[in-house]
């Protein structure tokens, strides 16, 4: 379990402390992550004042590159992703402090001379980052060559998800990690976790007293946790191929979403209290079974480039699960995510329990009403809102939905928030493990998935553009998915 001790109290403020002087080494520099996220992530840290005084950023990959292409291939990364020009003087700044070194881990790595380099120019050691934003196959490798090359001491390492593909895997990379790093080293990320929109999940929940009361199976008819994305895989399909749905966003960002949804009030809003009870919700997950899950794979997925011909890998998936505790027997989760689908949203629905009795005359339209419900619309800036009938004005007593909404993109501090990788790459520098996952959590939620992998139940298909395949719908039974019903 985590236990780190940050370097500087980030939680004392409301304004997150200035990380102390770093040098960073981002493996997997020149792929699709680190174009669409890292560099202009980084870029924008720095823009926020939010890098440290002292930092050099060495990015690697297995590719041939000068530090001129790779300042190149960032700046098209950080104008790719602004949306506004970019600020020259703070561009000028940043792109001074990249380097480039290749990773070859099956010959002579200069990632030792590299850091040498960067520590010299800065004529002192520096706290180190290792970000290996890479394949869960070659987390391993870039581990055993960051302790060979001695490059352990003194620094954190942050490894992107999956954390591995089974529970084999995860723990044997773990066992590695443990003999290159303490625990208190390692964070592994999570970034649905840095979404301002999903902490707010912990704050509508744990700073206001209405809700601890109704949060519960005795007021909770059921949760629906519902990520479908309209993006396709363009050239991601290498990855995926060995991926799938599943193992991208289940087990990892849609069970994390459960965990901060179904977890017991912490004591504090710590990084080793919040562990402990998302544990705690990972611990009573119960097993899923082949019917519990479905998975869908899009038509015309195995015609793109870099799919096998016949391929199995599931493009979507859903899940019911059900954790076996005192608040939530009895209550099922919904979970749902796939490539190519009708809309991209991220939305965790809590669907309260009917009235007991319905005292409103027959044809007053309260049958036809969808029951009470709470959505965390996920997206950026997120959106709070809450689903319930009322009267319908005029002389008759007509019922009618009526929603009560929150929009943050209408809270005063909204433009000072950060992008989840950027909060999370801060916090990785500060020492900080509140919004990362553990070992014993991952390898729980792989657990939990170990028949559904060894015993996959069959492939469906969906057109592109559609809400999956029946089965999907079967799934939930009585009740509807709040994306593809009425109040979208
Ligand atoms: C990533 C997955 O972790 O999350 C992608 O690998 C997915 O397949 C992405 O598209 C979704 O994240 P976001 O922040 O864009 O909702």
């Amino acid at each position: 379990m985590a236990t780190t001790t940050p370097d500087i109290d980030p939680r004392e403020g409301r304004d997150l402390p200035v990380p102390p002087d770093h040098v960073i080494v981002l493996f997997g520099a020149t792929g699709d992550l680190a174009q669409r996220k890292l560099w202009p992530g980084l870029y924008h840290l720095e823009v926020a004042g939010l890098m440290p005084a002292e930092f050099a950023v060495i990015g690697s990959s297995r590719g041939d590159y000068s530090d001129d292409d790779l300042r190149a291939l960032a700046r098209k990364a950080v104008e790719d992703a602004e949306g506004v020009p970019v600020d020259e003087a703070a561009w000028a700044r940043f792109a001074h402090r990249l380097s480039y070194t290749i990773t070859d881990t099956s010959g002579p790595c200069h990632l030792d001379a590299a850091v040498e380099a960067a520590e010299q120019r800065a004529g002192r050691r520096l706290r180190r980052l290792h970000y290996l934003s890479v394949p869960p196959a070659a987390m391993g490798p870039i581990v055993r060559e960051i302790g060979r090359a001695g490059l352990a001491p003194h620094s954190r390492v942050v490894l992107e998800k999956p954390f591995g593909t089974d529970l084999a895997s995860a723990r044997e990379l773990n066992a590695l990690l443990h003999e290159v790093f303490e625990e208190d080293q390692v964070f592994r990320i999570d970034h649905f976790l840095g979404k301002e929109a999903v902490q707010n999940i912990l704050a509508l929940r744990f700073a206001n007293g209405m809700w601890e009361p109704v949060w519960n199976r005795g007021h909770i008819e059921h949760v629906q946790i519902d990520v479908p994305e309209t993006l396709g895989l363009t050239t991601r399909t290498a990855f995926y191929e060995a991926t799938g749905a599943y193992r991208d966003m289940v087990v990892t960002h849609l069970f994390q979403l459960l965990g901060f949804v179904a977890m017991e009030p912490p004591t504090a809003l710590r990084a080793r209290e919040l562990v402990v009870e998302k544990n705690k919700v990972f611990q009573a997950m119960r097993v899923l079974e082949s019917d519990d899950l479905v998975r869908a794979q899009y038509t015309g997925y195995r015609d793109e480039p870099g799919v096998r011909p016949g391929s199995e890998t599931e493009t979507l998936a859903a899940a019911r699960v059900w954790v076996d505790n005192w608040r939530w027997a009895g209550v099922p989760f919904y979970l749902r995510t796939g490539k190519l689908m009708a809309e991209g949203r991220r939305l965790v629905t809590i669907v309260f329990r009917d009235a007991p009795t319905r005292m409103f005359p027959r044809g007053s339209g309260v049958e036809e009403q969808d029951p009470n419900h709470l959505t965390f619309d996920l997206g950026d800036p997120g959106v709070l809102s809450l689903g319930f009938q009322a009267k319908a004005p005029g002389p008759g007593m007509d019922v009618e939905h009526a929603d009560l909404t929150y929009s943050f993109a209408s809270a005063p501090r909204h433009e000072q928030s950060l992008e989840a990788y950027e909060r999370l790459i801060h916090d990785a520098m500060v020492g900080d493990h509140t919004l990362f996952t553990t070992a014993d959590g991952v390898e729980r939620l792989w657990e939990v998935s170990a028949r559904i992998i060894s015993d996959p139940p069959p492939l469906r298909r969906y057109p592109p553009g559609s809400w999956g395949p029946p089965e999907v719908d079967e799934l939930i039974g009585a009740h509807r998915w709040h994306l593809s019903g009425r109040h979208q």
